[in-house]
Order: C-alpha cells, then sequence, then structure tokens
C-alpha cells in the first residue's frame, strides 16, 4: 500500500486529494495546521473524515524540524505540499507570513526529503498567478513569468527550489502549474465561492447587496475535482516535470456572476461605469451588485488562460468538468445549505 503525505488538508485542494488518493487505495497522511479550533468541515463535506486509510497529524511547514520529523516517522512515497497562505488578496496585507509559508516554507519540506530519502517524490501546488502581467494569450510551460503580487513572487521561489532539488539532488520533484479551481468547498473570500453564497443570501433576503471589484479580471476556472487527479498523475508520469493544467478557456469575473445569477432565473443588466457601475435585475430593476473598491488590487492580473497540451499529451489528463457545470454546481449548494 502506497503511503501519501498531503500538507494543507484542511483546505480545498487537500481535502479532494486525500479522498481521490483513499480511493486509489493510498494510505493517506492528512497534515493539519495546529489552531484553536480544529477545522475539518471540508474532510467532513467530502464524508472521509473517518476513513480507516486517512491519519491526521498535526504540522507546520514553517517549522523545519517539524518537516523533517514527519518525512522520517512517516517515510511517505509521495508528499503533495498544499500547503499555503493562498489567498491573493491577503498577501498585500501580509506580504511576509505570505513569503514564509507560500515560498521559503517549502525548502523545509525539500531539505527533509533530502536528508531523509530522496527517493521521496515531491508535488509542489504551484500557480498561474506566476504569469501574472502576461502578455501571451495562451499560457503553457514555456511563457515567462511576471508575478503581480507578493503571493506570485512567494510561489516563484517555491517554484524555482522545487526544480532546483530536482536538479541539484536528482529528486523527484515536480511542479504543477495550475489555473483557477474551484468547488462547493472553496474559501469563502475567493471571488467565486463569494458570488455563490451571496446569491444564495440574496434569494433568500438575507443580504441586499453582492460587493465585488474588478468585474473584468479574467480567468481560467476549473472543477477541483480534475485538478487533483491531475496532481496524482504528475507524480505517476516516469520523469518528474512541470506541468500546466487548466481548461483552456477563459471568462470574467462578470460572465462568473451572470452565469451564477442565471441559476436562480435572474437576469442582470449593467449600467454605470467604474466605481458606480451596477447590477439591477433587468425584471424589475432592483439593483443586487455594486462595487467596492476595497476589493481592487495593489497590481492585478488581467487574463489568464491555460494551454494544457503537454499534460494532455504526456499524461494523458484533461479537465472534465465545464465551467456551466461548476458554477451550476456553487450556487446549488449555496442554495441547498443556507
Ligand atoms: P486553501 O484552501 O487556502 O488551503 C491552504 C492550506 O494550507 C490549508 O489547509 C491551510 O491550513 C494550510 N496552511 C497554511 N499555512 C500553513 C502552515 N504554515 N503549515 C501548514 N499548513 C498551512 O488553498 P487551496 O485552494 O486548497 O490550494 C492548495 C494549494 O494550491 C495552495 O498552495 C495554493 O496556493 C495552490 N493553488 C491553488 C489554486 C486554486 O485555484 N485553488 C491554483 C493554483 C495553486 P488552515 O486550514 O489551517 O488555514
Ligand atoms: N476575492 C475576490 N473578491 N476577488 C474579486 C472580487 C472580490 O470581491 N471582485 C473581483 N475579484 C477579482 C480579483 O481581483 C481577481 O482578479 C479575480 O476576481 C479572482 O480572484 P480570487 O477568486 O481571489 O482568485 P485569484 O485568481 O486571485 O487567486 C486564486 O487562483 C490562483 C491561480 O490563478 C487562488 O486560488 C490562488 O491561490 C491561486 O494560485
Amino acid at each position: 500500500m502506497k503511503k501519501a503525505l498531503v500538507t494543507g488538508v484542511t483546505g480545498q485542494d487537500g481535502a479532494y486529494l486525500a479522498q481521490f488518493l483513499l480511493d486509489k487505495g493510498y494510505e493517506v497522511y492528512g497534515a493539519y495546521r495546529r489552531t484553536s479550533s480544529l477545522n475539518l468541515w471540508r474532510v467532513q463535506f467530502l464524508k472521509i473524515e473517518n476513513h480507516p486509510r486517512l491519519k491526521l497529524v498535526e504540522f507546520n511547514l514553517l517549522d523545519a524540524s517539524n518537516c523533517l520529523r514527519i518525512i522520517s516517522q512517516i517515510q511517505p512515497d509521495e508528499v503533495y505540499n498544499l500547503a499555503a497562505q493562498s489567498f491573493v488578496g491577503v498577501s498585500f496585507e501580509q506580504p511576509l507570513v505570505t513569503s514564509q509559508t507560500t515560498g521559503i516554507g517549502v525548502v523545509n519540506m525539500l531539505e527533509a526529503i533530502r536528508l531523509v530519502n530522496p527517493a521521496i517524490k515531491f508535488y509542489q501546488a504551484s500557480t498561474s498567478e506566476l504569469y501574472g502581467k502576461v502578455s501571451d494569450k495562451l499560457q503553457n510551460e514555456e511563457t515567462a513569468f511576471y508575478p503581480r503580487s507578493p503571493y506570485g513572487v512567494a510561489k516563484l521561489y517555491s517554484y524555482w527550489i522545487t526544480k532546483n532539488y530536482r536538479e541539484a539532488y536528482n529528486i523527484f520533484a515536480s511542479n504543477g502549474i495550475l489555473f483557477n479551481h474551484e468547488s462547493s468547498i472553496r474559501g469563502e473570500t475567493f471571488v467565486s465561492r463569494k458570488i455563490a453564497r451571496a446569491i444564495a443570501a440574496i434569494v433568500n433576503k438575507k443580504q441586499k447587496y453582492l460587493y465585488l471589484g474588478n468585474l473584468n479580471a479574467k480567468r481560467d476556472w476549473g472543477h477541483a475535482k480534475d485538478f487533483v487527479e491531475g496532481m496524482w498523475m504528475i507524480l505517476q508520469h516516469k520523469n518528474p516535470d512541470d506541468f500546466v493544467l487548466a481548461t483552456s478557456k477563459a471568462y470574467s469575473v462578470r460572465d462568473f456572476v451572470e452565469l451564477a445569477f442565471s441559476f436562480v432565473d435572474i437576469d442582470i443588466e449593467w449600467s454605470g461605469t467604474g466605481i458606480n457601475e451596477v447590477g439591477k435585475n433587468s425584471k424589475n430593476g432592483e439593483t443586487l451588485i455594486k462595487i467596492d473598491s476595497a476589493y481592487f488590487r495593489p497590481a492585478e492580473v488581467d487574463y489568464l488562460r491555460g494551454d494544457h497540451k503537454k499534460a494532455n499529451k504526456i499524461l494523458g489528463w484533461k479537465p472534465k468538468i465545464s465551467f456551466k457545470e461548476l458554477v451550476k454546481e456553487m450556487v446549488e449548494n449555496e442554495l441547498l445549505n443556507i
């Protein structure tokens, strides 16, 4: 039975990946950060909390001794490093914590592997935020990086240190450069879940307006379930390498809002410009969406659209869940659980 260590198991991807690996027959060590109240709601949502092959272990990526101990005690076959301060907006307010956790912290894990057993395979959660101020219409493994946030800059470090340990010490260390992926267990502050939650609250008269920032940013949005399968495929490939996982379709935040509202039979009509733009219910003229400048970022990533040809050709990976299905699932889940 293969053993996998998944850091960030309390996060969206960690929970989905743990479920995926359990289904594959792995013994899964789900590493979570100690906090005053243990936060296992995602693991519970996916109904794996009491799975006999899921072992939850306390862990902090920032503590090198902890990384070393955990790797030598568990002796995993595969490590998936998903732990990070993952919210781009917060990284502008907490640049040091973000740099330490999302950037430097990764060395703790790589060093532990190097010291304990360099045969352990390592997956690093890299990101399309690396591309940032991008000029190419479609971004692939060859596209130049130009991160636009402390989060993106920290991920640039973790991307390169992963590649460096591969080249310097021959460790099976791979980067998955993942474009945005969402689900019903996405963090509440990310725009997809924020929109879905607001719609359920508006329909149930618990909230009047949905406040948003930049409506025109475009993202390549897929479903987390598809993407965790890609993470696993990356570590099953015969060589360590770096792969883009994306849907290759881009939609704006505005498109997301319009589609999400369509699932509660509301057609959105926009009027006004800039900070004064509003989104109204076209049937009765009621204002539902307003702009709040607090949600604008000091430097924005305007357009992300990934080219997953390499992953498709070499790994046989492709996304299965469409943008429409994703948004529908998210809105329906919020309506059910409000
Ligand atoms: P998430 O929901 O924010 O999960 C992040 C996880 O990291 C949480 O479990 C968090 O624990 C944990 N963590 C934070 N600091 C830690 C520390 N010092 N020690 C140990 N654990 C720590 O993020 P996600 O969406 O699942 O993303 C997973 C990874 O993929 C992240 O590295 C993210 O940057 C990257 N990524 C995500 C996307 C995406 O669209 N989702 C795209 C590309 C890359 P708590 O629960 O205690 O906070
Ligand atoms: N969060 C948020 N809240 N974003 C908003 C809002 C709002 O009210 N209004 C507009 N946006 C815009 C942001 O400015 C951004 O352009 C876009 O919506 C998406 O924002 P997020 O959902 O916060 O995600 P992200 O693209 O910044 O980052 C996510 O994807 C990355 C991969 O590209 C995170 O999961 C990162 O960890 C991940 O690396």
